[in-house]
């Protein structure tokens, strides 16, 4: 391995993963490794074990591509910011300016499934960035990242303890794969040396619909749940009027329902093990590992 490998938004959940599994799985030493944040005081761990960590703010162009300086292969890790329709595409467009600038060759991105023609309110920022990259000079790799299994964080524990779990996804399903597994694939796909173009769709081993998911959550920590079906209009009422989520925000949010009841993210593909050679993880295997903390609320 001779390219040095740079990971933006490096101290983020994924981020991190993608670099443990850099080190440790595909082995590539630290100091062929850039690690780039907003905040690198957080990664000081990182720095003592030989990585060199960089700041970069996708919102400081003109910061970037001293940032980007010596990197070969990048991995640009999509930003989070929510509610400002665009604004992210603007940031990964910044990023891809600068690292053609820095002189990196090949990109890696991590999009969504089934970008285009999606109701999902954050496709299109997904898939102009996939666009920037195609009328690039650079060689990519695009990871089409399927929902983590993380998520579920976010709605079981509260549904767990109401007994409830509210949905606009009606029989949609979901192929949710862990987070780690895509820091897995994510690594794997930066630290090969193939410099073809391609698009993998990386999915868990199964999809789940939200009565599976209700089902399964209520077996492993032994309380009842109910899925109770409602449409878009009230889960975004509930989100703003009980959960006091801004509205433009609660919109963003209800659009995945959207997008799952017409089964864009419910494919199943092989692509996660094409990359890493090893399958991905289960849910009920995830549900088992984190079964105290889905049942705590
Ligand atoms: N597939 C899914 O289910 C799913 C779920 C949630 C999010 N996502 C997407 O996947 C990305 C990584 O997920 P995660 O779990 O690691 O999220 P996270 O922990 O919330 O991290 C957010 C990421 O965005 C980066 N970021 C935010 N603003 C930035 C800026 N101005 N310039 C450069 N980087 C910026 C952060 O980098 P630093 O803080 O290090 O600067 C960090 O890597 C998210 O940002 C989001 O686009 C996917």
């Amino acid at each position: 391995m001779s390219d040095t490998l740079l990971v933006t938004g490096a101290s983020g959940h994924l981020g991190q993963r993608v670099i443990a599994h850099l080190l440790d799985t595909n082995k590539v030493p630290a100091n062929k490794i850039i690690a780039t944040t907003r905040s690198p005081e957080s990664l000081s761990a990182l720095a003592a074990k030989g990585v060199t960590v960089r700041k970069a703010d996708f919102d400081n162009a003109a910061s970037l591509s001293t940032a980007f300086a010596g990197a070969q292969r990048l991995l640009l890790i999509s930003t989070d910011t929510l509610g400002r329709p665009g604004h992210r595409l603007a940031q990964h467009k910044n990023a891809l300016e600068a690292a053609i600038n820095a002189g990196v060759k090949h990109v890696v991105y991590t999009s969504m499934p089934m970008p285009k023609n999606s109701p999902l309110l954050i496709a299109p920022d997904h898939l102009g960035t996939e666009h920037a990259l195609a009328a690039s000079s650079l060689t990519w790799t695009i990871l089409r990242n399927c929902w983590y299994m993380e998520n579920l964080f976010m709605s079981l524990p509260q549904a767990l303890a109401d007994g409830k779990l509210y949905t606009a996804a009606g029989d949609g399903k979901i192929a949710y794969i862990s987070r780690d597994d895509l820091g897995r694939a994510a690594a794997a796909a930066l630290a090969c040396h193939n410099g073809n173009k391609g698009i993998y769709t990386l999915t868990g081993s199964e999809a789940f619909s939200t009565e599976n998911i209700a089902r399964l959550a209520s077996a492993a920590v032994n309380k009842p749940l109910d899925v109770i079906q409602v449409s878009v209009e009230d889960l975004i009422r509930g989100m703003v009027a009980g959960a006091g989520i801004p509205e433009a925000i609660a919109v963003e949010i209800a659009s995945f329902d959207t997008n799952t009841k017409v089964h864009r993210v419910a494919a199943v593909t092989g692509d996660f093990r094409a990359l890493t050679g090893i399958a991905p993880q289960k849910l009920s295997e995830w549900l088992a590992a984190n079964n105290a903390t889905l049942a705590r609320a």
